[in-house]
């Protein structure tokens, strides 16, 4: 991998070619530190030294031609106490130690050739290697993200409205 701030602007370009719509389903573009913090923590996972806080955030980068294509990110959860949205919107109450999917995309002029399968296909590897179940929040309206995930073995497990009246639904890998 190059150096991180390098491939941070790599990740910010590709930020910059989605549609409004696009930067909606992906709740916005998070910033500079956070994107440095989430490759780092993925450099230290695959170097098997994963930081031992309650939520550890990760990305990872999708690359073609030394050009990032696809971007993903996940947290994990380790005994995590719910913030308060889980309390109020999820009804969360013990601490979770689920892995949670995060962001997702992949440039426009690269998209149906499977680097999105690719990407959720590697979370769910390190869910497995982590002992731990997979979960997504939607939105309900951003239909191939969730026919995607069904396709790779994600249940609905429920929905809810937020703040601003945006209909969500939670997808998971958990049997129960
Ligand atoms: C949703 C998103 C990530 C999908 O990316 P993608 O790389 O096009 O996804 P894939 O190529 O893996 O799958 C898309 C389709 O191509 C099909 N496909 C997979 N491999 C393929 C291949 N080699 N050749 C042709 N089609 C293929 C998949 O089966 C899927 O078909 P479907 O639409 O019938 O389900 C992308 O559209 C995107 O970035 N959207 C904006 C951001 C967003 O909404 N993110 C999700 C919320 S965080």
């Amino acid at each position: 991998m190059s150096n991180k701030t390098e491939m941070e602007d790599k990740i910010r370009e590709l930020f910059t070619s989605l549609s409004p719509q696009d930067k909606n389903f992906l709740g916005g573009l998070h910033h500079t530190e956070n994107i440095i913090r989430e490759l780092r923590n993925h450099f230290s996972y695959i170097q098997g030294d994963l930081p031992s806080r309650q939520r550890v955030n990760m990305g990872i980068p999708y690359l073609k031609d030394s050009k990032v294509i696809g971007y993903c990110t996940f947290t994990v959860m380790q005994d995590a106490r719910p913030n308060n949205y889980d309390q109020k919107f999820i009804g969360l109450k013990e601490p979770v130690n689920y892995l949670h999917f995060k962001k997702l995309v992949v440039h426009p002029d690269f998209r149906n050739q499977g680097i999105a399968t690719e990407l959720i296909q590697y979370r769910l590897r390190v869910a497995n290697r982590l002992g731990k179940d997979a979960v997504c929040d939607v939105e309900k309206e951003n239909e191939s993200i969730i026919k995607l995930l069904t396709e790779n073995g994600f249940k609905n497990s429920f929905h809810w409205k937020t703040r601003k009246g945006t209909e969500m639904i939670r997808l998971t890998t958990h049997s129960k």
